[in-house]
Formats: structure tokens, C-alpha cells, sequence
């Protein structure tokens, strides 16, 4: 099977998806959605309540600001793939427990196995924490780490991003300051792992 027929059934077994509780209280699961050939794929954290509404991740205001500055950097959603670690709306938008996270991780883990990225962007601390345990978002951000054969991009979460003028301007900062990673990873990786020692300790 190709990756598109790939993800196609793997979001079919993610939209009937018991393995937590969330499933009770949303109204429809986000598996995800992008190109399968991404070499770029954002993680977030959980859909909100238009993600739920419309079973597509990203289409409230957080997803529009990451719309708007992927295409600030000449990048179009349809060229990447935008997903959360958690795939049910947790009731009220409440954090997701980790035994949700647990319980949803082989659907992430999954979408990377198929999708194979080169950069994976992790949109605020559940994302981030999925990959670099207990590493600081305030410190991590905007500095791209090697992790064996993929680039880890930690960045702040959108929503942060529309509460706080200070961390929106360090979003979009840390979008700039990566285009050339964002646009054409397989180039720039080389650069980053000479750079990754330096920053691997400045994360926690
Ligand atoms: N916040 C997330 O983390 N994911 C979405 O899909 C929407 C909002």
C-alpha cells in the first residue's frame, strides 16, 4: 500500500478508536491531515472545539495563526502534515491525562513510521515532551536538535501564542529564523548536527 492509502486506513482505525475514555465526550476524532510525503510535520497537542466540530486538526484561531505563518515563510498547509499527540477532544479543553497520551501514542507513532519526516514540529510542551523529556519550552524553542535521523523543531503552541504578545512575537521569530529547515530540511540537516551539541544543553 502507498502512504496515502496507508494513512487512509490508519485514520479509519483512529476514528473508531476506544482505547481511552475521550471518544465518550467528543464528537468526532482528528486523526490528522497534510501531504503523506511531508517532510515536515507539525505535532500539536489535542483538537479544541472546531477540530472536534469538523474532525480536522488546526481550523480555529490557533490553526489559522499557523496558517497565516507558514504562508508568511511561502509555505502552504497542503505541503506539510498537522496532527496532535492526543486524536479526541478532551472535554473542556482540560489537559490530557498521561494515560490518554499513552493510550494515543501508537497513532502518532504510527503517522511518523509512515510519514517518515525529516523535521517534526512540536507545537507546545506535550508535543515537546513526546521526544525531549522535561526539556523547557521557554529554553527549547526555535532550536532545532537531531534525534538520531530526525530534526526535533520545538516551538510555542499557536494558542500561547494568541494570549501573549511577547511569546507571539517569539513564534514568529522562530518560524523566519527556520525557513530554510521548514522549506528544504533535507539540505539544511547537515548544518544542525553540528550545531546540536551546542543547544542539547541549553533545553532543561
Ligand atoms: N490545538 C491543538 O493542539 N491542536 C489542534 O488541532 C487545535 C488546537
Amino acid at each position: 500500500m502507498d502512504k496515502e492509502n496507508l494513512l487512509k486506513s490508519l485514520s479509519m482505525k483512529i476514528n473508531e478508536c476506544k482505547r481511552c475514555g475521550l471518544w465518550k465526550n467528543a464528537f468526532h476524532a482528528v486523526p490528522g491531515e497534510g501531504n503523506p510525503d511531508a517532510k515536515v510535520l507539525f505535532l500539536g497537542e489535542a483538537p479544541g472545539f472546531h477540530e472536534d466540530q469538523q474532525g480536522r486538526p488546526f481550523v480555529g484561531q490557533a490553526g489559522k495563526l499557523l496558517t497565516s505563518l507558514l504562508e508568511l515563510i511561502g509555505m502552504k498547509r497542503d505541503q506539510v502534515f498537522i496532527t496532535n499527540v492526543i486524536k479526541h477532544r478532551p472535554p473542556d479543553n482540560r489537559d490530557p491525562s498521561q494515560n490518554e497520551i499513552g493510550s494515543c501514542n501508537i497513532w502518532v507513532d504510527s503517522q511518523i513510521e509512515i510519514i517518515k519526516p525529516t523535521v517534526i514540529v512540536t507545537l507546545g510542551r506535550y508535543s515537546l515532551n513526546k521526544f525531549l523529556k522535561g526539556a523547557k519550552i521557554s529554553n527549547a524553542h526555535g532550536k532545532p536538535i537531531r534525534l538520531s535521523s530526525k530534526v526535533i523543531l520545538p516551538m510555542y503552541h499557536p494558542a500561547a501564542a494568541l494570549r501573549s504578545e511577547f511569546i507571539a512575537s517569539q513564534f514568529k521569530r522562530d518560524f523566519q529564523i527556520n525557513e530554510g529547515l521548514l522549506k528544504d530540511p533535507d539540505n539544511e540537516i547537515e548544518k544542525i548536527s553540528k550545531e546540536a551539541d551546542e543547544n542539547q544543553m541549553s533545553l532543561f
